[in-house]
């Protein structure tokens, strides 16, 4: 896969996307300050139309169809916003969200992102690696994974108020994956803090897994020695496993994961081969050493 040292979303944007330039500056400036991103996170694949990462949504909070969360989730009230920390770390606590991720650098990284259902994306996100906040809260000797929870409130979250899901939504990783500097927590995509249907104010990506991890509109990061439960592994565990990384060789039991449909390439012209871990195989191979990945999906 090709990482381009210096490509930034605003290389290839148009201008008119480019409404707030306070923010833009600020993040200029945590870039400036951030060494990671010397190291070079991001595709040089174009990204998508900010049209399509916000109208073409999974977000079962607010419905089952693509278009349900834009049209939905702006009544999502997302401040003030309170996560609680708890489980094996130094400082668990209940944290107002700016004092929780004051002092970490922001970064703008332009990711794949691979969907279970079979197409994909180019997102060029703002936000911070999972590891520095971590580090920030001190983990525990022990602690094996990371588990995320999504915010609980049918009122404003119609999709709550049935269904087949037992809410909250749940994700989680282990420890060595959330260490991954691939790992972000984000808090924006475009320049822009982040839609509320991409999972305002903060929600998680993880680039080389199929998109149901990346959990959004987070309210609960808990440092456990047990595996977590996960959302899709306790609906169909014979479909989603804990694992879900991007794997083209494993098929879901229902279609092949080989290929992906491209997002705004039309509805004929876009279709591509997967790629193993999403192209990020480089990154994260190791992590899986030894690993029978067709068991361990
Ligand atoms: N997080 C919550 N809380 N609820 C969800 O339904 N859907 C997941 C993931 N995070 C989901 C969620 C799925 S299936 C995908 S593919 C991605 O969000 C979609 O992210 P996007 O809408 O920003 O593309």
């Amino acid at each position: 896969m090709n990482f381009k040292q210096d490509l930034r979303w605003s290389d290839v944007t148009p201008q008119h996307l480019f409404l707030n330039r306070r923010q833009i500056i600020a993040a200029a400036a945590a870039l400036a300050a951030s060494p990671a991103l010397a190291a070079g996170y991001s595709t040089d694949e174009t990204p998508n139309s900010f049209e399509d990462i916000t109208n073409y949504n999974n977000y079962y909070e607010f419905g089952y169809g693509k278009e349900d969360p834009a049209a939905y989730a702006g009544a999502l009230t997302t401040s003030p916003w309170k996560v609680v920390v708890d489980g094996m770390v130094d400082k668990p606590g209940t944290y107002d969200l700016g004092d929780l991720i004051a002092g970490l650098p922001i970064e703008e990284r332009i990711y794949r992102f691979r969907c279970v259902e079979a197409w994909s994306m180019v997102i060029p996100w703002q936000g911070l690696q999972l590891s520095s906040l971590l580090n920030k809260l001190g983990v525990q000797p022990g602690a094996k994974y990371v588990a995320f929870e999504t915010l609980v409130r049918p009122e404003e979250m119609p999709g709550q108020q049935g269904g087949s899901i037992d809410w909250p939504y749940r994700e989680g990783l282990r420890l060595d994956e959330a260490m991954n500097p691939l790992t972000l927590l984000a808090t924006g995509l475009y320049g822009k803090p982040m839609p509320n249907q991409n999972g305002a104010p903060i929600r998680l990506v993880v680039p080389w897994k199929y998109g149901f991890k990346s959990i959004k509109a987070i309210v609960r990061i808990s440092l456990t020695i047990k595996q977590p439960q996960t959302t899709w592994n306790m609906l169909q565990p014979n479909e989603y496993g804990f694992y879900a990384n991007v794997n083209p060789q494993v098929n879901h039991p229902r279609w092949s994961q080989a290929s992906e449909r491209v997002i705004g390439a039309g509805l004929f012209g876009g279709r591509k081969d997967t790629l193993m871990f999403n192209g990020y195989g480089d990154q994260v191979a190791g992590l899986y050493a030894g690993m029978d990945l067709a068991k361990e999906y």
